[in-house]
């Protein structure tokens, strides 16, 4: 339903020939003025509740090809119209989800001679804003190159903010916390990586980029549909506050090859008073995605998945199988970890518990030499070694109701896996295989191409449309930053593109505060396999040298499930410590990976986080609380519950005397019947949490827990 609403031409001075005009979001809480000065330049602001977000902030495109800078605008016409419509999506954090936003359409006319037209337009939702540059088909363009983006940001202040730098290749950063005039990309040098570095300008830092003003107001920037364009990095100007969009470039330099008609993606303001609103509001993004490019969905399932992985990471396995050198005669080690009879006692593991998926890393030849050789070749995806029987595998999975996953690293070697991706893809499907994680550690190829560019961004899609041909779901590590594509392609599941465990595993690690952090950047895009679940929080377990650990509690490994939301969901940790602990183990069986309902009870970015979520078409409910370094009771209120019925609360805690440090491992689990009206007093150690399971309270319950 669209109609005309709000658009009113406030100004129109006939000395300046400027041009005004304003749009608001349907409850009013928001408003953007775009403005036209009378030499062509277009700006926009943004409010909230009257208070400043965006102040004047310029909007142009520099084309390379045609060498236009489309900077000075004649308005040609203003459209608006208002849309509400509720959707559901095939997975996610809410069973639908209501798109209600007005939109203001401005068409321009190139005023510099090019004869160009292009449309900015501008989505007004009461969650924050979306705005996107448009190029219709037109005589006057038809192939183009855009070299840059003029979009500017300007803040109402030196907002604190979380930002990682803004790297080309990597986003595997743990996040500083400053004010915008203090970024310095610089600093995370220091920090380990995996992957590739490309830093640019010590002033740049990537988005979803969370920021806070002093007087209470939050702030994301990120963008959404990213689609056939670069992503968008930021550049902080610490004289104005103002953060200037910076597309990664290609090979050559350039940014973008586009043809009319195209658009850009829609660069997204978040805003609110309420940090937990920032969270819900990750609805936005996905509002200015497309529906699904596919047909049937009833393939895709959420679901949890083990896999033979971390004890690669943790070190008492490995990936490659041969002591020698590619090149030479595979002889092996002897301590390769995808081995048939390991992969069984995963698989065992698997069947006993519930879990649906074993994913297996390391079971194809090439990992003797993989990594960080610019070599365009290193895998084939379809010769297993030489004591992996994927046959047998099959058949062992098959019998005992559990699916392997698929492990694709390319290395990145990109134009490697485009050539092999359907012969990979259907020596999947004949072996059973339904799901892949594909993996793009070190330099691209294409060389000169980048991680976060456009060539790439296409690749990943090309993945996800090649997959969703062959019914295959994907969970990409390495890849851009998400941008809610997840509602366009529902097969692209997850996605890794952030600082996940695995640096607990064999780096300084991830701080305490990581995980209160990742909802409010990284996550506001779209679900991260940040593989949760480890139970033996200290690596010293394996190897009495190491001093690396995981920096939290267990108990706050199990809140992840919850406020880490992914709807493929690894048990990360290895089956005999699990074994060692079944009753913690228990809400990792138990937890949903799919959901009807999300409230978001308490947050504040880079201190504390509790997340209710209700299970899809099941009564229960699953609640996570998490906290950095500092211990805190946070008080967790379960109206959401409905009224009159008794739940059974199931409580995984922090014991006293807990500390993600200190004494890491020691939890308690207790039970206890509660209703709408309970309030739980959670309590979390230093880098501690809680996870609570809520189950409806049978007879038996009721009678054994009132005792
Ligand atoms: C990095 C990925 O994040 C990790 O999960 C994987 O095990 C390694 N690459 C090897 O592919
Ligand atoms: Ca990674």
């Amino acid at each position: 339903m669209k109609y005309v609403v709000f658009l009113c031409a406030l100004l129109s001075s006939v000395i300046s020939q400027a041009q005004t005009l304003t749009g608001r979001s349907p409850d009013g809480s928001i408003r953007i003025t775009t403005d036209i000065s009378a030499n062509g330049e277009l700006s926009y602001t943004v409010t909230y509740k009257g208070r400043a977000v965006i102040l004047p902030s310029a909007l142009y495109i520099q084309l390379k090809e045609p060498a236009v800078a489309l900077a000075n605008f004649s308005l040609e016409k203003a459209d608006s119209s208002a849309t509400d419509n509720t959707w559901k999506p095939v997975w996610g954090e809410y069973a639908s989800i209501r798109d209600q936003h007005r939109e203001l359409r401005l068409s321009l006319l190139d005023r510099g001679g090019s004869g160009i037209h292009i449309n900015v337009v501008f989505r007004v939702f009461n969650e924050g804003v979306g705005f996107r540059y448009e190029f219709p088909q037109q005589k006057a363009l038809n192939h183009f190159v855009v070299s840059g983006e003029g979009t500017q940001f300007r803040m109402a202040g030196d907002h604190t903010a979380f930002w990682i730098p803004g790297d080309y290749d990597t986003n595997e950063y743990p996040y500083n916390h400053t004010r915008l005039s203090a970024v310095n990309a610089a600093i995370g040098k220091t920090f380990t990586s995996i992957s590739t570095k490309t830093l640019f300008d010590s002033n740049a830092v990537q988005t979803p980029l969370m920021m806070k003003s002093d007087d209470g107001l939050y702030i994301n920037l990120h963008e959404a549909a990213l689609v056939n364009y670069p992503a968008m990095n930021l550049v902080v100007d610490k004289s104005s506050n103002t953060l200037q969009a910076h597309l990664v470039p290609d090979a050559v330099g350039n940014r973008a090859y586009l043809q009319a008609p195209a658009t850009t993606p829609w660069r997204t303001i978040i805003v609110s008073d309420d940090a937990r609103q920032i969270i819900a509001s990750n609805r936005m993004i996905l509002n200015l995605n497309e529906p699904p490019a596919m047909k049937s969905t009833s393939w895709i399932k959420p679901q949890k998945f083990v896999g033979v992985w971390w004890e690669m990471h943790v070190g008492i396995s490995s990936w490659d199988y041969a002591a020698t050198q590619s090149g030479s005669a595979l002889v092996p080690h002897g301590h390769h970890g995808a081995n048939t009879a390991n992969v069984k006692r995963y698989i065992d593991f698997a069947a006993r518990n519930g879990i649906h998926g074993v994913l297996v890393e390391g079971w194809n030849v090439g990992w003797e030499d993989w990594f960080g050789k610019w070599k365009e070749d290193v895998f084939d995806f379809v010769t297993p070694y030489p004591d992996y029987d994927i046959n047998e595998l099959q058949r062992y999975a098959k019998a005992k109701g559990v699916q392997l996953i698929m492990h694709h690293e390319t290395s990145g070697s990109a134009t490697n896996y485009e050539r092999r991706m359907d012969s990979a893809f259907r020596f999947m499907k004949n072996h059973g295989m339904d799901a892949v994680k594909t993996g793009y550690v070190g330099y691209i190829i294409p060389r000169g191409e980048h991680h976060d560019g456009q060539w790439m961004v296409n690749h990943y899609r090309r993945v996800a449309e090649k997959a969703a041909g062959y019914h295959i779901m994907v969970d990409a590590h390495e890849p851009v930053r998400p941008t809610g594509l997840q509602r366009t392609f529902p097969n692209w599941m997850a996605s890794e593109a952030a600082r996940g465990n695995e640096f607990n595993a064999w780096s300084e690690g991830n701080p305490p505060a990581h995980e209160t952090i990742l909802p409010f950047t990284r996550l506001m895009g779209g679900p991260m396999d940040y593989t949760p679940g480890i139970f033996e929080i200290k690596m010293s377990h394996y190897d009495p040298a190491k001093t690396n650990q995981v920096h939290t509690t267990l108990a706050k490994q199990l809140a992840l499930y919850v406020t880490m939301y992914s709807p493929l969901q690894m048990a990360a940790d290895l089956p005999q410590n699990y074994d060692a602990r079944p009753d913690a183990f228990r809400f990792i069986r138990d937890v949903a990976v799919d959901w009807d309902d999300t409230k978001v009870l308490a947050a504040e970015p880079g201190e504390f986080l509790a997340i209710a979520r209700k299970a899809k078409a099941s009564p229960s409910w699953f609640l996570g609380a998490i906290t950095n370094e500092d211990a805190r009771t946070m008080q967790a209120t379960l109206s959401f519950l409905p009224r009159g019925k008794r739940y059974v609360a199931t409580i995984y805690a922090d014991a006293p005397g807990a500390h993600w440090q200190t004494n890491p491992m020691a939890y308690l689990i207790t039970k206890k019947l509660v209703d709408s009206n309970t309030t739980l007093d959670l309590v979390l150690a230093p880098g501690g949490g809680a996870a609570v399971s809520l189950v409806p309270a049978t007879v038996a319950d009721i009678r054994n827990l009132t005792h």
